[in-house]
């Protein structure tokens, strides 16, 4: 098979990226390694910026998002039942941040590629297409990404390799490790994630610190709750019965004139915690986007809004290339995206650290974490530095 670009993983990155050339008239093919069910199915961020809901509907991917997303002006946090919301729009400037699923997000972009109407868009995302191995991308050949699809061996001859195949994809290895360096922080907790089916029983998303530990309400539908609570590192989902859940979310989230609505629970999944970043983002002819680069904890929900603002950059310099032939956005795309990266991976940092319960800090850092929660009170300044970072910074705003 040959295209212009290749791209390796049909995530929120390489999905967006497609659609985007595919406006453009550039001919990719998506190898993806799961089926197209269990991609459409799987829980995971659904927070969206503006910048992203931009970028989606720059693909001509949001009728549904603008029907069925939810705005909110708002962000409740909440310090061992004391709350404090922060006005997003008002300390903004008017920016605000729509509630619509990833799943959500993935079924609309897949939809639209493979439901256009030129020939061979039904083989524009390969389902079950394992990629191995990417080669020739800086010795002046085209590039080639080997995969497997039905047992069988296949290669994919392009310009570009985008590589968007998530934290655990083979395009980063393919940059020489000599020329990369890695920085890694891991987290001593996880989240336990819920789905349940019962009407949200807030109109904005609610962040809670607790001795107990964090405790996260958010939402998909006005149907559905997703919400999360801190569990430790050990834990299985068979160590959280519903009962457990629920009682730890009402004492996590409670304060005195509230009450969490329960219901049945339709999902539990466990996630871990990490800070990640890889650089470069590039070798020779292939670019990374996305987690396949970049990973942090998702407290301040950043990992898929970065993944979108990735493609989207990655797709403006390769357009740069095919209408005036200039390599230059190119070979500045790294740097683009690490100013934007490093101040996402600080607020992500920052929003983990104050709001989980670390049993290993010492009584005076737990002294600073409860003084840095009383400043966002007493300071509109320090509130509204929160909701900047919370609704996206725009690039000239990154750093
Ligand atoms: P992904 O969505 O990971 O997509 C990569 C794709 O590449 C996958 O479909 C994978 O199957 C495919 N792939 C991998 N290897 C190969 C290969 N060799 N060949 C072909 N295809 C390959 N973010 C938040 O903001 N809030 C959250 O609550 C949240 N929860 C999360 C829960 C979980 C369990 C995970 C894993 C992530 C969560 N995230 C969350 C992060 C967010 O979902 C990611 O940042 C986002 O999905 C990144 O998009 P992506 O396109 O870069 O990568
Ligand atoms: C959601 C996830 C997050 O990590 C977050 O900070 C906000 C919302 C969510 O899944 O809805």
């Amino acid at each position: 098979k040959h295209t212009q670009v290749g791209i390796i993983g049909a995530g929120p990155a390489g999905l967006l990226l497609a659609q985007l050339l595919h406006q453009q008239g550039i001919e990719s093919v998506v190898l993806e390694n799961r089926p197209r069910q269990r991609v459409e199915s799987r829980q995971r961020a659904g927070l969206l910026e503006q910048g992203t809901v931009d970028r989606l509907r720059q693909a001509g991917a949001a009728d549904r998002l603008d029907r069925e997303g939810l705005i909110h002006n708002g962000v409740i946090l909440s310090f061992n039942g004391k709350r404090h919301r922060i006005d997003l729009a008002e300390l903004t400037g008017g920016s605000r941040v729509t509630i619509y699923a990833q799943t959500e997000v993935v079924k609309d972009l897949i939809q639209l590629r493979l439901d256009s109407s030129l020939p061979g868009a039904g083989e524009s995302i390969v389902f079950d297409a394992k990629a191995v191995d990417i080669q020739h991308v800086d010795d002046g050949e085209k590039p080639v990404v080997h995969y497997t699809h039905n047992g069988e061996a296949h290669t994919l001859t392009c310009d570009f390799v985008a590589g968007c195949d998530g934290f655990h994809g083979i395009s980063r290895k393919a940059i020489p490790e000599a020329l990369t360096r890695v920085y890694d922080k891991t987290y001593p907790y996880c989240w336990l994630g819920i789905l349940a089916k019962v009407p949200p029983s807030t109109h904005e998303l609610i962040y809670a610190y607790h001795e107990r530990g964090f405790a996260l309400h958010s939402m998909r539908s006005p149907d559905i709750s997703r919400l999360y609570v801190q569990c430790d590192v050990t834990d299985t989902v068979d160590d959280w019965p519903d009962e457990r859940i629920w009682s730890e979310l009402q004492i996590r989230l409670g304060t005195t004139d509230w009450a969490l609505q329960e219901g049945p629970i339709l999902e539990k999944t466990i996630t871990p915690m990490r800070s990640f970043v890889s650089e470069p983002m590039q070798h020779g002819r292939l670019f990374l986007a996305g987690d396949s680069a970049h990973i942090v904890p998702p407290t301040g929900a950043k990992g898929l809004n970065m993944a979108v603002a990735d493609a989207g950059q990655l797709f403006d310099a390769l357009m740069r290339w095919y209408r005036d032939g200039s390599m230059a956005d190119l070979q500045d795309y790294t740097a683009c995206c690490m100013r934007r990266v490093w101040r996402v991976q600080e607020f992500s940092n920052f929003m983990t650290d104050l709001f989980h319960h670390n049993a290993d800090k010492s009584a005076f850092d737990l002294a600073l974490q409860a003084s840095r929660f009383n400043q966002l009170i007493a300071s509109q300044v320090a509130s509204a530095v929160v909701a900047e970072n919370y609704v996206g910074l725009g690039a000239k705003r990154a750093g």
